[in-house]
């Protein structure tokens, strides 16, 4: 065994560390998610790679750090501009996540594209496609001139050497889950070796000033794949997400240490690329049908992400003794229970009806925030009542009809008001938080009659 070598155990969930084997990790409470990796011994941090170490920093003034106005450099992608909060910060380490197939190759092929056409240089590096791949991709995206360089590799070490001849502007790395250093023995994707990569990718975005965007892969869970440490190390973290099959496509910024998080760009994914959609509020309700009943739109907290849907429901007459009940999207039982408080709180005879309950557009969502909108679509198709579109609805309703308190309602309301919704009904507690907001009605109610009531004078 070599000297300057040891074995520790990696948790491949959330990067714990431990020295022996274990079980579940006291990280994250994952089961069976260690794996051995060989580390070298010899400490990796920036303060021994390669610098002098008489090269000491002197404290400064903070009164004389001068800000000239940071240039930020368009994307000519609206939608991501405003993501990014305004634009690219040089030397900024971006890190692109989302499902396989989500579109994330072609929105940053379409980003050195432009960024090229403005005479940037860019390069482009793929581990995972070949050049006639990209080649292909490229071609349905539109023409690229000879500002753009790409490059099939994965080895960081050849990828440095390659930035430090070529001197690129901005670089892609699709995807860090490809890419290894010779240093670290275990295999790429693993904890080790993610870590390592982006400890050197930054090492070169905030040496050489150049500002690199990182692909990296989600796991079920929804988190970028490999440790959460990614998350903390890069400057950005954008996900991209939507149904494969919808065409779609939400890109959210999670973490930016260069603007606000709560900024969304939606794009559709066309035959040519992603195409920006500059109203999203329209976009959303694109397909929802207006003017019927059993229609309503809630807003669910996916994480930190709040994200708003329409709730359909269908309510008839059964012809059968037991009555059948049905939930795409949402826990059936949820359902169930929620029309049980509807037939004994609020007195709408539900027993002997047939209900369906769909969430539009193929999302699943669970959170009982998501109670309030199932009510009032069953109510509003059960009573024949519309419910205006430009209407939304959150809260968590209680086995005695009570409307109870959600978590960050004020980002579920800014959401709907950046999505162009006129009036929000939450629950009554809300109002010491949020009381009013500008540009937005807010309909605070105690009891689901109350809600009920509200839509019913509409
Ligand atoms: P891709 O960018 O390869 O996804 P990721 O890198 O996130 O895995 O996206 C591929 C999908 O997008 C694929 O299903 C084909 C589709 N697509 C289009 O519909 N139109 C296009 O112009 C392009 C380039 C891809
Ligand atoms: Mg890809």
């Amino acid at each position: 065994m070599l000297k300057n070598k040891k074995i520790v155990y990696f948790c491949q969930e959330c990067g714990y560390e431990s020295a022996k084997w274990m079980g579940q990790c006291p990280g994250c409470r994952a089961w069976n998610t260690f794996v051995e990796e060989t580390v070298s011994a010899k400490k990796t941090t920036s303060s021994n790679t390669g610098k002098a170490p008489e090269k000491r920093q002197e404290p400064v003034i903070l009164k004389e750090i001068s800000l000239s106005e940071e240039e930020r450099q368009t994307t000519k992608i609206g939608e991501l501009d405003r993501v990014l909060g305004g634009g690219i910060v040089p030397g900024s380490l971006v890190l692109v996540g989302g499902d396989p197939g989500i579109g994330k190759s072609t929105l940053l092929l379409q980003v050195c594209r432009n960024l090229a056409e403005l005479g940037v240089s860019v390069l482009y590096i793929s581990g995972e496609e070949s050049l006639r791949q990209i080649k292909l991709r490229a071609n349905r995206i539109g023409t690229f001139n000879e500002k753009l360089m790409l490059l099939c590799e994965t080895n960081l070490e050849a990828i440095r050497e390659v930035i430090e001849r070529k001197k690129p502007e901005i670089v892609v790395i699709d995807s860090i889950q490809t890419m290894f250093h010779e240093d670290i023995s275990s295999a790429p994707g693993s904890v080790s070796q993610v870590r390592e990569s982006t400890n050197v990718l930054m090492q070169i975005a905030k040496g050489m000033g150049i500002s690199i965007f990182i692909v990296g892969h989600v796991t079920k869970e929804g988190n970028v794949a490999g440790p959460r440490v990614l998350e903390h190390m890069v400057d950005t973290v954008l996900y991209f997400e939507g149904d494969r099959h919808a065409a779609y496509r939400i890109l959210r910024a999670v973490k930016n240490r260069f603007g606000s998080t709560n900024e969304i760009g939606v794009f559709e994914m066309r035959s040519t690329g992603l195409e920006e959609v500059k109203n999203a509020s329209e976009f959303m309700l694109n397909g929802k049908p207006s003017d019927t009943s059993g229609s309503i739109v809630a807003c669910s907290m996916e994480g930190t992400r709040p994200i708003l849907v329409e709730i359909q429901a269908l309510v008839c007459q059964s012809n059968f003794g037991i009555p059948r009940r049905t939930a795409v999207g949402t826990d059936f039982n949820r359902v169930n229970l929620l029309m049980a408080v509807l037939e004994k709180k609020v007195g709408i005879h539900l027993a002997s009806c047939d209900a369906y309950v769909n969430i539009a557009g193929g999302m699943k969502m669970t959170e009982p925030a998501i109670d309030l909108g199932i009510s009032l679509a069953v109510v509003s198709s059960c009573k024949d009542i519309v419910i205006p579109d430009s209407v939304m609805a959150f809260g968590e309703i209680g086995l005695s009809g009570e409307v109870r308190a959600v978590s960050m309602a004020g980002q579920r309301v800014a959401e709907a008001r950046k999505l162009g919704f006129q009036t929000v009904i939450l629950p009554e507690v809300c109002r010491a938080s949020l009381g009013k907001v500008q540009g937005i009605d807010l309909v605070y109610v105690n009891w689901i009659q109350d809600a009920i009531s509200y839509i019913m004078k509409q």
